[in-house]
């Protein structure tokens, strides 16, 4: 009969639990394949597969599974990088794809992984295992992989993958120079030969005219004045387009002008983020002592020069940014002009006399004057005075011919 056919329960609950049924399913299945999608498990396959074609069966059945861990206590870092970069540790590889190929040595050797894991010196996520987490390539994380595709995306102009160096000199920052450092080594002498410690402490020491630079990598993003900056906002865009042409950015700077060439400005932009405060215990910070103190060269050098008869400009801090050539005062920096013919060229370029030009400086002098070198009125006539004194050794070298060597 027809009735025979329909079921002892109402219409409506078939559905439901048709529904639910295929709701179960559909979740399991769905479990599945989002579990199997985490690419580590694809890497690990692949990866055994060449260890196993390379090196043979036994050894490809020992090599480790499942999510792997390096876990540095002393660093709080738990890195999983490893669950997809196998061949880190394992030579052989050397030239494979990635993430299958074997780490350059040399880094490893001068820190074994086990104390210092991989986001270290590389950045990224440690904890994460799919690549993009893991690379950090994900909103709101402030730690990207410093990576060569992100060096390519801050179109650098020397080696590609030099970011990282930035995570380097946290812990290398009092070495002088680091192997392998290339581009934080170049902006390093930049920073000895053009002597930024006349107007900035670096690591305890310098003037005071600009701002302290010992941290001036913790300087958040908010706090840069990106108004005057085309292109990408960053904190590295800002301090290279700064060490480009410091009065474009800073309205009325005192800050010279070096004419940096592009990797000179991106190499000191690196170094610049790199002087945050070590977040690393003690023993991960290589070099002592833990200043960077003048040579014993240039300390001797200044030292010479104290007691000849240009003295008073070295003893004052005149030298600091001033040759006094025709008293034998050589400064490192040279960052104003030689003071031998400042009595003449203050009355040519400024019209004023010298005495005056100190007694109201302009420019650079004027915050020299008022931040750095605090002088008395009676120091400034002693100033004037060994100015003249300079400028007469001046024109008398130039009037007796050189004589002797
Ligand atoms: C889920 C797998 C996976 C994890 C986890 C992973 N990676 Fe990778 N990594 C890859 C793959 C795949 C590539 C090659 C393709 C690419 O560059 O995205 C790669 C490439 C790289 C490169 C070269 C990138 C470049 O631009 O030249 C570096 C460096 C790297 N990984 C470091 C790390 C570090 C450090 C970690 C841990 C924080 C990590 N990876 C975690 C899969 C992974
Ligand atoms: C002491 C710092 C240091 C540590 C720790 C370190 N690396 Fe590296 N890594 C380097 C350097 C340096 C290079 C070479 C970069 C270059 O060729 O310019 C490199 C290269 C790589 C590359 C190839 C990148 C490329 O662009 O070709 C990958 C991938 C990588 N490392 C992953 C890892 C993983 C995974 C770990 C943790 C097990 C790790 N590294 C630990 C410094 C380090
Ligand atoms: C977490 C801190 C840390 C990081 C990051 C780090 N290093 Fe080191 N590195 C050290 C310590 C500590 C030593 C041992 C130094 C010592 O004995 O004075 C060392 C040793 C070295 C040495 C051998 C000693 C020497 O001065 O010749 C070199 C070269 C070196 N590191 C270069 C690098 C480079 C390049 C990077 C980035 C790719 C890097 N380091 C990242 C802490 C670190
Ligand atoms: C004649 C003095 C003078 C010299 C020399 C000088 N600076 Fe500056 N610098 C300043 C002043 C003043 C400021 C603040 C105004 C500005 O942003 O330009 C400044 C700002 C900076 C800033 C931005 C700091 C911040 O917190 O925003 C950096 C970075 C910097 N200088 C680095 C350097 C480096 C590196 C050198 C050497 C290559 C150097 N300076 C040489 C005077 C100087
Ligand atoms: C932090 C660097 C710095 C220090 C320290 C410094 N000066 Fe200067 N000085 C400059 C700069 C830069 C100029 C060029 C300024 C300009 O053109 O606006 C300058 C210009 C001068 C001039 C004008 C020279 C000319 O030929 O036009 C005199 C004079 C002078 N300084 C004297 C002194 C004396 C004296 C001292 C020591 C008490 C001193 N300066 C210390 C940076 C410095």
């Amino acid at each position: 009969m027809e009735q025979r056919t329909s079921s002892p329960y109402p219409r409506i609950d078939r559905l439901v639990m048709a529904i639910v049924g295929v709701v179960l399913v559909l979740g399991t299945v769905l479990f599945m394949w989002s579990d199997r999608a985490h690419d580590w498990r694809y890497y690990q396959m692949e990866f055994r597969q060449m260890v196993a074609g390379q090196f043979g069966e036994d050894k490809a059945a020992i090599l480790p599974s499942g999510v792997q861990q390096i876990w540095v206590a002393e660093l709080s870092r738990a890195d999983r990088c490893v669950t997809c970069h196998q061949a880190v540790s394992y030579p052989g590889f050397e030239s494979a794809e990635q993430p299958y190929r074997t780490h350059p040595k040399l880094p490893l050797q001068q820190h074994p992984v086990e104390d210092y894991g991989c986001t270290s010196c590389h950045g990224g996520q440690g904890w994460a295992i799919d690549t993009a987490a893991a690379h950090g390539e994900v909103a709101h994380w402030e730690e990207p992989l410093l990576s060569r595709s992100l060096g390519e995306s801050y179109t650098l102009a020397g080696n590609k993958n030099a970011l990282m160096q930035m995570n380097c000199n946290t812990c290398h920052r009092y070495d002088r120079q680091t192997p392998g450092a290339t581009a934080i080594n170049l902006a390093k002498s930049l920073v000895n030969e053009k002597g930024c410690r006349a107007c900035h402490v670096i690591n305890g020491f310098g003037g005071t005219i600009g701002p302290d630079l010992t941290d001036v990598g913790e300087k958040p993003p908010e706090q840069y004045e990106f108004g005057r900056l085309s292109g990408q906002r960053t904190a590295f865009a800002w301090h290279v387009a700064h060490f480009k042409d410091p009065r474009a950015l800073s309205e009325g700077t005192v800050m010279p002008n070096f004419n940096f060439s592009t990797e000179q400005a991106q190499s000191l932009a690196m170094l610049m983020l790199s002087w945050r405060r070590a977040d690393v215990p003690a023993r991960y910070v290589s070099g002592t002592p833990r200043v960077d103190p003048r040579s014993a060269e240039e300390l001797a050098a200044e030292a010479a020069l104290k007691t000849g008869p240009g003295g008073w400009f070295v003893q004052t801090g005149c030298f600091v940014c001033h040759s006094i050539s025709a008293l034998g005062v050589k400064s490192p920096a040279q960052i104003g002009p030689d003071l031998s013919n400042a009595v003449e060229d203050v009355q040519s370029r400024f019209g004023v006399t010298i005495d005056a030009f100190l007694a109201n400086p302009t420019g650079t002098m004027s915050v020299v004057l008022s931040r750095q070198i605090i002088l008395t009125p009676e120091q400034k006539q002693e100033a004037v005075a060994k100015l003249r004194e300079a400028f007469a050794e001046y024109q008398r070298q130039r009037a007796a011919p050189a004589t002797g060597k």
